[in-house]
């Protein structure tokens, strides 16, 4: 009985359920020692001196002389020292470590910071450091304004979000072996060893990255868990003693990465019949005080800029620039979320401007197979803009219910979308991630390195791989995600891991099957001892990158989806609540039905906070409301009800022919909430739409 495509019970549910999952703040190691981080509270400058304000006795204080490789975080560009020496980039910036025994004693040392002050940089529009540009051209822009009808032009702006993962960031480092272990809260252990090796200037050996029970990722925990690893290692080496660091709420919103501020401007030629045929886009990034993973952030939101429409003459320019505050970084969308909404937005003042109904001149315009992307990319029989599209629009009546409600306090809006999965361009040539699947005595073991962080990683590969050996699911063991004991099969982000990892423990069943002859697994174990199959990633046929001219495919598949959204506008407060959604997604195979629910249910709620509510004060480059009280997120009391409908146009080279799922539910919402605002008759173009911006927006149109 094939397995895929049943809700089976999660491998670690049982766990989590009774309280057994253990969480990095619930692991403990003899003589273990509380870490604490001094920052800055400058958002530029320099530091002058540290002047230390108690007894020392009992506390090991590490600063950036104790530093024993490279002062870096290593990952793409290793521009973002471990520890400030003496420029300061952002007001969050780690100085001092100190660690203790009591967390009292901790907490009461007095560490002073001199510093000199210099104006910061705040507006990404006045930087003038760009860590990425990029340019993307097709076709002849020239001749598409001569085809144009129109030109519709608009700019659109989306603020921060934080990640607010249930589990704040933590670490324990433990020095043993002549090097150092590290257990935390992290989605990426690869990430971590390769940045621990470059500080530490220790060899890949002595350095051993283990994931805990992780409670939530989001992608806040793809590159931040390196800076709190490295630090706890520090304090580990130093003390001789095991480090634990673990940040609370407060510290974890002040310091760690948050989605990048956007502004885009869209310059749009249509013809009046309502076809696209020029598009200029102009992406601005605000990428904080060093480059993390800015540049690949910026790749994936000009390459989702279009949304999913032909056009035959595009021209997008992009860039993300530095500021003087904390780094921005990886979150579940990746800049896809930021540049949908912009496209999406203008997509229904295209609408506007033709007198056309907003579903209508998408269904003109939606991707189909065999249409070409701006980046030349031949989409396949599994491209659904259409089908999503009609199924929206057919389930939720959209073109009647917009009319029913003009004149009321409701509106209703719709965004049609594209995700692409895995890593952008050659980003997975270059990755190579490796698999592995090993005989035990009960049955077989996966061996990877990607994580559960509440998405069900683990759940889903046991499926695969029982359906690929033709066996029981409780007969799939999954490793602990160790570096000392998985390949690297690539970081759990991108909406990668069920179908890049997935298709890989694919391979490794078909040839351990073929080597196991007409033994079962547990027989051969029996017979032979273990047996162990590691493949490696190769391209899919005919997927080719130029990175120079940014041209190619992309993505190896994309997913695609179409938000309906509902809203309720309070005509006195300027609160706008959103009552009813719909998402029809199509991901290539349903592998789990629950779990793909979850994403799509949790990842739309997630998009309607950062619609509508999550709001990221900056004040001189520190977040000003750093808090739970403060910075809102939807609870069970804002989330509407939602209807979810998964659509199957399987890809060839995903397991059972899966597509990427988890960041896919995070690039509707936004845009069908601020178009069914618009549907209200309020002229907005930013997010979040707080009752402030809606109110504003009123005053220029009601
Ligand atoms: Mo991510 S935003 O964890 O690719």
């Amino acid at each position: 009985m094939p397995v895929v495509g049943t809700s089976v019970v999660r491998k670690e549910g049982w766990a989590k359920v009774t309280g057994s999952a253990r969480y990095v703040d619930d692991l403990s190691f003899p003589g273990v020692l509380h870490g604490r981080t001094v920052r800055t509270s400058i958002a530029c400058g320099t530091l002058d001196a540290i002047r230390y304000d108690f007894d020392p006795e009992g506390y090991t204080v590490v600063t950036a002389g104790d530093i024993p490789g490279r002062n870096v975080i290593s990952l793409i560009v290793d521009d973002q020292p471990c520890l400030v020496d003496r420029v300061i980039g952002h007001a969050a910036e780690p100085v001092v470590l100190l660690a203790h025994a009591d967390r009292e004693a901790l907490s009461a040392a007095v560490v002073h910071l001199e510093c000199t002050a210099t104006p910061p940089v705040l507006e990404p529009a006045a930087s003038r450091h760009a860590f990425k540009s990029v340019a993307i051209e097709r076709g002849d822009l020239a001749q598409g304004w001569r085809d144009a009808d129109i030109v519709v032009e608009g700019q659109y702006r989306a603020g921060h979000q934080e990640q607010l993962y249930i589990e704040p960031n933590g670490m324990i480092a433990v020095p043993e072996d002549r090097g150092v272990t590290i257990y935390g809260s992290l989605q990426c252990p690869y990430y971590v060893h390769q940045a621990l090796c470059a500080l530490l200037g220790l060899p890949p050996g002595r350095v051993r990255v283990v994931q805990a029970e992780t409670g939530g990722g989001f992608g806040g925990k793809e590159e931040y868990p390196s800076i709190i690893a490295g630090h706890a290692a520090l304090l580990a080496l130093k003390s001789g003693r095991p480090v634990k660091l673990v940040y609370d709420r407060r510290e974890d919103m002040l310091a760690t990465t948050k989605r990048h501020p956007a502004v885009v401007r869209h310059r749009t030629g249509v013809t009046l019949d309502g076809r696209l045929v020029a598009m200029d886009i102009d992406v601005l990034l605000d990428g904080g005080a060093y480059t993390t993973l800015s540049p690949v952030v910026l790749s994936r939101g000009v390459i989702h800029a279009t949304g999913p429409y032909r056009c035959p003459n595009v021209r997008i320019g992009g860039r993300v620039v530095r500021t003087n505050t904390p780094p921005n970084g990886a979150f579940r969308g990746f800049g896809a979320p930021q540049t949908l909404f912009a496209a999406e937005v203008h997509m229904d003042r295209i609408a506007e401007a033709l007198g056309m109904d907003p579903a209508h001149v998408r269904e003109i315009n939606a991707l189909r197979p065999g249409d070409t992307t701006a980046t030349g990319q031949v989409l396949g029989n599994d491209c659904a803009a259409l089908d999503v599209l009609r199924e929206a629009v057919r389930r939720t009546r959209f073109s009647e219910r917009r009319r029913e409600l003009a004149g009321t306090t409701r509106g209703i809006g719709l965004s049609l979308f594209f995700h692409g999965a895995g890593f952008t361009g050659a980003g997975e040539v270059r990755l190579a991630s490796r698999a592995t699947l090993e005989t035990t005595a009960r049955g077989v073991r996966i061996r990877v390195a990607n994580t559960e962080i509440g998405q069900g990683a683990r759940t889903v590969l046991a499926q695969v791989v029982a359906d690929a050996m033709d066996m029981d699911y409780s007969d799939v063991d999954v490793h602990e995600a160790d570096t000392h004991h998985v390949p690297d099969s690539g970081p759990t982000v991108a909406s990668r891991t069920c179908m890049i990892v997935g298709r890989l423990l694919e391979r490794c069943a078909a040839t351990m099957r073929e080597r196991l002859g007409e033994l079962s697994p547990a027989d051969h174990y029996a017979k032979h001892g273990r047996m162990e199959v590691t493949e490696e990633y190769e391209r899919p046929p005919g997927l080719h990158w130029d990175d120079d001219a940014y041209q190619g495919d992309a993505y190896g598949c994309f997913g695609y989806g179409c938000d309906v959204v509902e809203v309720e506008l309070d005509p006195v407060t300027y609160e706008v609540r959103p009552v009813h959604l719909t998402a029809v997604v199509e991901i290539g195979k349903v592998l789990h039905p629950t779990l793909a629910t979850g994403q799509i249910e949790g990842g739309s709620a997630q998009a309607l906070g950062y619609a509508l509510i999550e709001d990221v004060v900056m004040r001189d480059g520190r977040m000003a409301n750093a808090e739970l009280t403060n910075y809102l997120i939807p609870t069970t009391q804002d989330v509407p009800p939602m209807d979810v409908v998964m659509l199957e146009r399987p890809y060839a080279s995903g397991p059972q022919g899966a597509k990427g799922l988890g960041e896919l539910p995070m690039d509707g919402p936004a845009p069908a909430v601020v178009n069914a605002i618009r549907h209200l008759g309020l002229d907005l173009r930013e997010i979040p739409a707080t009752p402030e911006r809606v109110m504003e927006a009123s005053c220029g149109s009601l």
